[in-house]
């Protein structure tokens, strides 16, 4: 019988077999694949796993920090990489969702690499890929795996990619990876994390991403997340999220008349993302949610329930 245990025992005298005192680069996205992948390999090689942890500053508020903190707590050998600026310098003035993407995944790489090439000796790129992804080849939430694999024809290989790839959860269903997690102390914040696009909030703006909006977004969808777990709410859906929308109507603030943005707030049940049914969440929570956000986070005034499925809808509006 599969046991996580059992998985995590086998694997880890496999990795420390194959890789012996090989150095290893890993880039964690904060993601249970990612950093699953990464305590496996810290077992079996310690210090020569080196992890990076890039801040896109398009992540949720504070989740860099306090991602990084689980992760040093665990005793990785991990990086963060403020490369926020290069970012948001690179997303300037795009609203094409596509190009947005493109955008992001290719300063991904570049800063990946310029990561990796600090790293004297390293011969191994180790990578969360779970099954699901092997067997689909674009994973829908892969974060950095899945951004290299869709940019990998771009503009001839990066260095990293020409490395050795050791992949530790390919055979792994999601629930299986989350049992290894769990077998292997990955603290919870991390474990039941939503899914969450490698792209991040730059597909939950509508339109030009600049850092006022990503500011304004982060304490909206703050509010909301929080609101989810001290609800109960944050695990009964699959996937929630805050998104800002490129338009702005007329409110009424004291005796001020108000023309400012407009925040939607999706959450969905689904199993793979493939479908996905819009979430019944109770009126009294949307009440409590709209007023805290409409009376704390300057900049918005109005905020909306997303009520569509996919099909035809998508989870995300970009
Ligand atoms: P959609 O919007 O296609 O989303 O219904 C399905 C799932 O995929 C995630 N998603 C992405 N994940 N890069 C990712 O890593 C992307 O570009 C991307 N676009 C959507 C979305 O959050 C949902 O979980």
């Amino acid at each position: 019988d599969w046991t996580p245990f059992a998985f995590a025992e086998e694997t880890i005298a496999q990795l420390k077999a194959d890789l012996q005192d090989d150095k290893v680069v890993l880039g964690l996205s904060g993601g249970v694949d990612s950093s699953v992948a990464a305590l496996l390999l810290h077992q079996a090689i310690g210090k020569n796993l080196h992890c990076i942890f890039v801040d896109n500053g398009l992540l949720r508020k504070n989740e860099f920090e306090s991602v990084l903190d689980s992760y040093k707590e665990l005793g990785l050998n991990v990086k963060g990489v403020n490369a926020k600026q290069r970012f948001y310098d690179a997303l300037a003035g795009l609203s094409d969702p596509e190009q947005k993407r493109k955008a992001i995944g290719r300063v991904f790489i570049e800063v990946f690499d310029d990561e990796a090439h600090q790293i004297s000796d390293v011969k191994w790129l180790a990578q969360g890929t779970i099954y699901p992804d092997v067997i689909e080849s674009v994973s829908v939430n892969g974060g950095p795996s899945a951004t290299i694999k869709s940019h990998h024809n771009v503009g001839g290989l990066p260095d990293f990619m020409k490395l050795k790839v050791v992949e530790p959860l390919k055979t792994l269903f999601k629930d299986e990876v989350r049992r290894v997690g769990k077998a292997l102390g990955l603290p919870e914040n991390i474990l039941h994390r939503h899914p969450f696009p490698g792209p991040g909030l730059a597909i939950r703006i509508l339109g030009d991403v600049t850092p006022e909006k990503v500011a304004i977004l982060q304490n909206a969808d703050h509010i909301y997340i929080k609101n989810l777990e001290e609800s109960g709410w944050y695990d009964k859906v699959w996937q929630a999220g805050t998104i800002y929308l490129p338009i702005q109507s007329v409110g009424v603030m004291g005796d001020e008349r108000t023309y400012e943005n407009v925040v939607a707030l999706r959450a969905v049940s689904s199993v793979d993302g493939m479908t996905a049914d819009w979430s019944h969440l109770p009126y009294e929570l949307l009440a409590k949610i709209s007023n805290e956000i409409i009376n704390n986070v300057k900049g918005v005034n109005r905020v909306v329930y997303d009520i569509s499925s996919k099909p035809p809808a998508t989870i995300e509006w970009e």
